[in-house]
């Protein structure tokens, strides 16, 4: 009898949209998710209802074939593009509500990104590298400093400080990359093919380490890739195929 009356207790609460128990737990929520692109006259569905929800501190991957939306996923899951349709709450807030601005600073406060081509700045050193991004979430200036010297040991790279990444190796911008993309601790780490540029041994390090600070942060980490060596360090897999996702 209490079972049966239950039994369609999370039903009710999702036709209320009170959908307590996903909020709290989950990092990342998308519902419903569809992009379409229009060129001249036709038009594309490159995502077509893609629902997904990462628990906290997981380390969620998301695979698939080039061309797939891989890239188009990630950036609407982090509020850098608009999807045509649906849903996205990052850390319990609906993020394709807010405004440009408050989305801005959300993403300043909460996502740090990494690129698979490091996007570092040629004309900075890997301190002020990591630095720039500690300033523009307005930590001053003397904290930063510290700051960055903490992070630069926490990627090994402590020696490097005041090289320019002309002088590091692939695998080396990638950490002055994951550095930044921690400081400041975010709570949500998106990553977008991060060890394509790299040979199979430095990207394989530089995964592991990207998981053990995130996992001793407790961040939650999204990362595309289509490099199967790495499945190993992920707590789940997705396939992204055909516009839907596929565990
Ligand atoms: N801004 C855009 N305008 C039109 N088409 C786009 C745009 N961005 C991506 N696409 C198309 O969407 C598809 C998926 O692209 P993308 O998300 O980059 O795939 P993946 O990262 O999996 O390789 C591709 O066919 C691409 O050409
Ligand atoms: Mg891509």
């Amino acid at each position: 009898m209490t079972a049966a009356k239950f039994k369609n207790f999370p039903n009710q609460i999702e036709a209320l949209g009170i959908d307590l128990v996903t909020t709290q737990s989950k990092a990342i929520v998308a519902k419903g998710v569809e992009m379409e692109f229009k060129s001249q006259k036709r038009c594309f569905q490159i995502l077509k209802g893609i629902d997904l929800a990462i628990p906290k501190g997981n380390i969620q991957l998301l695979m698939g074939p080039s061309g797939s939306g891989k890239t188009t996923l990630l950036s609407i899951l982090a509020g850098l593009m608009t999807p045509t349709r649906g849903k996205v709450s990052l850390l319990g807030e609906d993020i394709t509500s807010m405004s440009r601005q408050k989305l801005a600073k959300f993403r300043q406060q909460n996502i740090g990104f990494i690129f698979q081509n490091f996007n570092l700045f040629p004309a900075l050193t890997a301190s002020e590298n990591i630095e720039v991004a500690l300033n523009i979430q307005g930590i001053n200036r003397k904290a930063a400093k510290d700051q960055v010297q903490v992070l630069l040991e926490q990627v090994g790279l402590e020696n490097q400080s005041e090289q320019k990444p002309s002088d590091l190796s692939g695998g080396q911008k990638q950490r002055v990359a994951i550095a930044r993309a921690l400081a400041g601790s975010p709570q949500l780490i998106m990553a977008d093919e991060p060890t394509a540029a790299l040979d199979s041994k430095s990207g394989h390090s530089v995964i592991q380490l990207l998981r053990s600070l995130a996992k001793e942060q407790g961040c939650t980490v999204l990362m595309v890739t289509h490099d199967p060596r790495i499945i190993d360090v992920a707590d789940s897999v997705t396939y992204l195929e055909d516009g839907t996702l596929k565990e």
